[in-house]
């Protein structure tokens, strides 16, 4: 019965952990619970792999080659490692449960270095107002569906297209950028949520310290795979600002990466507050014109005093 040599794979192990620590910790458990189990049962492998299901290659295990994802809290400034299966075995339910374990850490891990980017670049931005704003409880004025649909099939297709929301002070039009950079936070995206002015004071702020944070803070903007630019012509800007928004449109359009921008002007009127060049760029990331909608409705702020 006992067919299996149990010291040597025991040893393997144990060279192992001397080598990887931490990981392979849980690796050595696993498999000390899973040799034990074999001598208390009398079971060979043989024996086992005829009571799983057919094409399982598991036994039971889930997956086969121990990973791990790396989960950072930036609130704490730490980080910890989930162990999960490189390989999960699609045909048993424990390689099931493996792989939904799998997605949701994975899932944790990308959101969790996206907050851990965030914060470090930029500080924790003033979302709080904003923290409960999602797809799913956002509240749409029936003038505003045909926009609302838009930037849904727009989301959906995750395309390198950007979009460009317009409305008066008050209409929603952050509240939606935030749900919407949600979204495809959620389905996998490195995100990063800025106002124009937010972006031009962390950069200015560098200026204080060395020309590496300035390039270090530029190039975050620059490339993160998904950015929100709110309020864009909000205030008068020195050529110096115009500058630093124009190189930022730049890098978002010759890289081909999708920034979702809102403003209280619509393109024609942008061209009164911002240099034809920027609002050349600004319908560039917006798909030539083709991704820009109006967010209408009454002032939610002043509605709440
Ligand atoms: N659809 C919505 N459902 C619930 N609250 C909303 C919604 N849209 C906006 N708000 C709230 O109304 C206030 C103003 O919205 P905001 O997005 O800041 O407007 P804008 O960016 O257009 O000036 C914010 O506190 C926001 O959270
Ligand atoms: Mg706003
Ligand atoms: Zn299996």
């Amino acid at each position: 019965m006992l067919d299996l040599p149990a010291t040597p794979i025991l040893q393997a192990d144990v060279d192992r952990l001397e080598a990887v620590k931490g990981l392979a910790r849980a690796r050595l458990d696993r498999d000390l619970g899973w040799a034990h189990y074999r001598l208390e049962l009398g079971f060979d492998r043989d024996t086992l792999q005829g009571t799983r299901p057919p094409g399982c290659w598991c036994l039971g295990l889930g997956g086969r080659t121990e990973t791990a994802l790396t989960i950072f809290n930036p609130d704490a400034g730490s980080s910890y490692l989930v162990p999960v299966w490189r390989e999960r075995c699609p045909h048993c339910p424990e390689g099931q449960a493996a792989e939904t374990l799998y997605q949701q850490t994975l899932r944790q891990s990308v959101a969790s270095v996206t907050a851990q980017r965030l914060k470090r670049v930029f500080g924790q931005p003033s979302l709080r107002e904003y923290q409960d704003a999602t797809l799913d409880t956002l509240e749409v004025l029936p003038e505003n569906q045909l926009s609302l649909h838009g930037l849904q099939d727009w989301l959906i297709t995750q395309s390198t297209d950007g979009a460009y929301i317009y409305g008066l002070v008050g209409t929603g039009k952050t509240h939606l950028a935030v749900a919407l950079l949600r979204a495809r936070v959620a389905a996998g995206d490195y995100g990063l949520f800025l106002s124009e002015s937010a972006y031009l004071q962390a950069v200015r702020d560098t200026y204080q310290d060395d020309g590496h944070r300035t390039a270090e803070v530029q190039h975050a903007a620059w490339s993160v795979p998904f950015l929100v630019l709110d309020d864009v012509g909000a205030e008068l800007l020195t050529p110096w600002a115009e500058t630093q928004v124009r190189a930022l449109l730049t890098a978002r359009l010759t890289g081909q990466l999708p920034t979702l921008m809102t403003s209280n002007y619509d393109p024609l009127a942008l061209r009164d507050v911002r240099e034809e060049r920027i609002v050349s760029r600004v319908l560039g990331l917006a798909a030539d014109g083709a991704h820009v909608y109006p967010w209408l409705g009454p002032d939610r702020r002043e509605r709440r005093l």
